[in-house]
């Protein structure tokens, strides 16, 4: 996937609800959004010894089909901006997501405040384990505001990050906010 691009398996705010997974009152499909930091569009040849050979398409297109199974709506973004990935959480459009925010989450305070004001529970993703490489990647903005955290399983950890979310919302632990059933309803 290009940088900035977004591809939806199934657009989130649009379509039908889903018919699976009940959570908290609702009897509509979960909505993920799977966001990803800045380098990541070169998953594949990008430091390939540390993060795997698997390209974030690759990824995606894993999460997509595990997504389908557990009938979870997933959308994907990645973007090498921070604002970029600050715009899309804002959007609100999803009900948890999966969070790599690669270098940023080393150093960003506006990305953990957008995180925590758009109250939806993330799981924090990275292919590596940071806190085993250098010293500065010890400093960590996002996990202890984490629902959940999946670090140095490559893209294993993607997808585990996914089924956590859909177990919670199975289990009513994650809030199905009313605007967004509105919205489905058109
Ligand atoms: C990463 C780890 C970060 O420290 C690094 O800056 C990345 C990728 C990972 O997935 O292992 O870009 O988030």
């Amino acid at each position: 996937m290009s940088s900035d691009a977004e591809a939806r398996s199934e657009a989130a705010g649009t379509g039908a609800a889903g018919s699976g997974a009940a959570g908290s009152g609702s009897s509509r499909a979960l909505r993920v959004l799977v966001l990803n930091g800045p380098n990541l569009d070169l998953l594949g040849t990008r430091e390939p010894a540390i993060y795997g050979r698997e390209t974030l398409a690759e990824i995606n297109a894993a999460l997509t089909a595990r997504a389908a199974e557990l009938d979870v709506l997933v959308a994907f973004f990645q973007s090498n901006h921070e604002g970029a990935l600050i715009d899309r959480l804002h959007a609100r459009d999803f009900d948890a997501a999966v969070v790599n925010a690669a270098g940023l989450t080393h150093t960003s305070v506006s990305l953990r405040d957008a995180l925590l004001a758009i109250e939806r529970p993330f799981v924090e993703v990275h292919l590596s384990d940071p806190a085993t490489r250098e010293p500065f990647r010890r400093i960590n903005f996002l996990e202890d505001v984490a629902a959940a955290r999946f670090v140095g399983m490559h893209a294993r950890g993607y997808t585990l990050a996914l089924e956590e979310l859909a177990r919670r919302w199975a289990a009513g632990l994650i809030p199905g906010h009313a605007g967004i059933a509105e919205a489905e309803r058109g």
